[in-house]
């Protein structure tokens, strides 16, 4: 399988997202990234439901939500309800992870952990194979447009090592800093999918930087 391109929507002009997501369903980019943080677990706050909804209205591609809040259990219903196909929980941010899990897939939506940088990829070894995504943060979560963390390679060749040992189908999601000089060394190191922000969204032509970034 060729690599995916997720544009983050934290990067869009949110008061023409309507605009900046018919360029998206226009382009070669695979899904729609969507960042949820709620000023507790990250130093941000980005948007919520209302939002996401208005959003699905509009999106042609596969809705990807990365949730950077705690106790994110309480809200997968409501993800659910407002259009979440993949549903994106921080290992950091869960108790019981297994249990997070398999409430996401029991809603029918497929099931992310998300690492923050400093946490090592083996805390996965034993729910590998319940896992549709895992997402390695490039960056500390909480923001757009910061630099990329070069132990993300590392860390991608242990996880690809890990699924293959499971026999399982784990996507590989990275996110955070990716561009144009990033983005095939991460494929070669075994990334399936890309997300990328700033570098769409604020380059001249966003249609043609996601190809680009499509053709690695
Ligand atoms: C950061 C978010 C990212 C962010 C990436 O916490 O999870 O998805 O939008 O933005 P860039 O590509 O600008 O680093
Ligand atoms: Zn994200």
């Amino acid at each position: 399988m060729s690599h995916l391109i997720a544009p983050s929507i934290l990067a869009a002009d949110f008061a023409n997202l309507q605009r900046d997501i018919e360029m998206v369903n226009q382009s070669e980019a695979d899904w729609f990234h969507i960042d949820v943080m709620d000023g507790v677990f990250v130093p941000n706050i980005s948007f919520g439901m209302p939002v996401i909804s208005a959003m699905k209205k509009h999106t042609k591609k596969i809705m990807d939500v990365h949730l950077m809040i705690v106790d994110p259990d309480k809200f997968i219903t409501d993800f659910k309800k407002v259009g979440a196909d993949i549903l994106t929980v921080h290992y950091e941010t869960c108790k019981h992870l297994h249990r997070t899990v398999q409430a996401i897939k029991s809603e029918g939506m497929q099931a992310g952990v998300s690492l923050n940088p400093h946490t090592p990829v083996a805390v996965l070894e034993d729910i590998i194979q319940d896992l549709d995504l895992v997402l390695i943060m490039s960056v500390n979560p909480g923001f757009g447009g910061q630099s990329f963390i070069e132990n993300t390679y590392k860390k991608i060749i242990q996880l690809k090592d890990l699924i293959e040992k499971s026999g399982s189908k784990t996507l590989i999601e990275i996110d955070g800093g990716v561009n144009d000089k990033n983005c095939s060394k991460l494929v070669a190191a075994g990334a399936d999918v890309l997300v990328a922000g700033s570098f769409v969204f604020k380059s001249e032509n966003p249609t043609e930087t996601i190809s680009k970034l499509k053709k690695g």
